[in-house]
């Protein structure tokens, strides 16, 4: 039976799979993961050699175009990027009118959306020309966004990049760059930074890719799209869980370091706590991920000669959840953030900032999966349901509720 007809040709029967933990939306050539075995490959590279060996511009051309770019092809792409990187003045406008203590995931968001209003003709892509202006767009005007979301939030007067940079040192530059003060690029950061985006870049259909890809499916263009998958990464069950791993390990930090008391709450069946950082829905044995950015976040603190005894807490936490039979049963693992925020923070990011920069990493995923619905004319997503409610009845008046 065609899926597509299940429900006429049965008269009825459908699937009903909630969280869609085995159910899949779409045929995807962009990334492979396999999470019984830890294995994670953009278009064909593992993750271990593409964290070692590209760098992020050039695996973000890899997952939009689908090979990696040859050295005039990475010149072109850069440039094109750069030329787009302006953002309207008007803009700022908008975002004066946030409150300083605005989430900077909010601010995002809602400046990506407004990205539209500036840029009527990215919408209605017809073209693969069409597609790749509003690509280059979208990777031009992001960095400046993130970067302003973080000076609103510091109080620092907003700042363009400079574009005799790479795409990684000219967004550092943007974010850190104080006034009247010559900024010294430090490449321990940029080496840093550019592993983390990399391995953000993409993770198959997630939550917020999936929201993208939904939204677009709709052909609402890609600003929108992935201004909606910026408020699907927010939550704290996908990528805001970088904020609350580092929240979480201060919290234990000020209760004394004692970590087995976390551990106990989160086994506890009537306390809603989790241990953040800890779980994936598709890693079943261990996020390799994760594996590399463990390595990455002990090097950048020994490089930048940082001493943080939540990454100590970090450390005793995760060796005793992992021999703990609770964890090993449910095949609870380190995932991803559970050390990013350690490195954010070495970085001098600001906690709040964390699911920001996990957005940057994560655009060229998200402007890759929009691009392949696009392509492959994939129908509009119209998920089904299973009606409980009431059966008909008849209307009840007012007087008589
Ligand atoms: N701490 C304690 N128990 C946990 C945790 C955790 N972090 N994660 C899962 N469990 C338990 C559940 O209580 C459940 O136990 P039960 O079988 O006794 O009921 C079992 O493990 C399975 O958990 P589910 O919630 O069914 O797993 P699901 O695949 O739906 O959720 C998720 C995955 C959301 C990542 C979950 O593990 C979680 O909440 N983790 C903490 C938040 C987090 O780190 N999110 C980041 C994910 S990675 C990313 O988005 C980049």
């Amino acid at each position: 039976i065609d899926i597509n007809n299940l429900r006429s040709v049965t008269g009825g029967i459908t699937t009903l799979d909630p969280g869609f933990k085995n159910t899949s939306s779409c045929e995807s050539a962009i990334t492979f993961l396999d999470g019984e075995k830890g294995i994670l490959r953009y278009r064909g590279y593992s993750i271990e050699e593409l964290a070692e060996k590209s760098d992020f511009l050039e695996v973000a051309y890899l997952l939009i175009f689908g090979e990696l770019p040859t050295t005039s092809q990475k010149l072109q792409f850069h440039k094109d990027i750069k030329k787009t990187a302006l953002v309207d003045e008007d803009v700022k406008k908008i975002l004066d009118g946030f409150p300083r203590s605005a989430h900077p995931m909010g601010v995002l968001s809602a400046l990506t959306s407004a990205l539209t209003a500036f840029n009527p003709t990215s919408v209605n892509v017809s073209s693969e020309q069409d597609m790749y202006r509003a690509v280059c767009k979208i990777l031009g005007k992001f960095p400046v966004l993130v970067a302003w979301a973080y000076r609103k939030e510091e109080g620092l007067p907003l700042a363009y990049g400079d574009n005799s940079l790479g795409y990684v040192e000219n967004f550092i530059k943007m974010m850190f760059e104080l006034p009247n003060e010559e900024y010294k690029m430090n490449p321990i950061v940029v080496n840093a930074l550019d592993k983390l985006l990399i391995l953000h870049a993409d993770h198959e259909q997630n939550c917020s890719t999936s929201t993208v890809r939904v939204v677009g499916s709709s052909h609402a263009g890609l600003f929108a799209s992935i201004s909606a998958g910026i408020s699907a990464l927010w939550g704290p069950l996908h990528g805001g869980a970088n904020q609350a791993v580092i929240e979480m390990l201060e919290a234990i930090k000020a209760d004394g370091g004692d970590y087995q008391k976390y551990i106990a709450k989160a086994k506890d069946k009537d306390d809603p706590f989790r241990l953040m950082g800890f779980g994936h829905r598709v890693y079943k044995n261990f996020d390799p991920r994760a594996n590399i950015i463990k390595v990455a976040a002990e090097e950048v603190l020994n490089d930048l000669g940082v001493d943080d005894p939540v990454l100590d807490i970090a450390r005793g936490l995760a060796q005793e959840a992992l021999s703990d039979d609770y964890f090993k049963s449910r095949n609870l693992y380190p995932n991803v953030d559970f050390y990013s925020g350690i490195i954010y923070r070495a970085l001098g990011i600001p906690v709040p900032m964390f699911t920001a920069m996990f957005a940057l990493g994560r655009l060229p995923g998200w402007i890759a999966q929009w691009k392949e619905m696009r392509l492959r004319k994939e129908p509009i997503s119209r998920p089904r349901q299973l009606y409980t409610g009431a059966p008909l009845r008849a209307f009840v008046e007012e007087s008589k509720r």
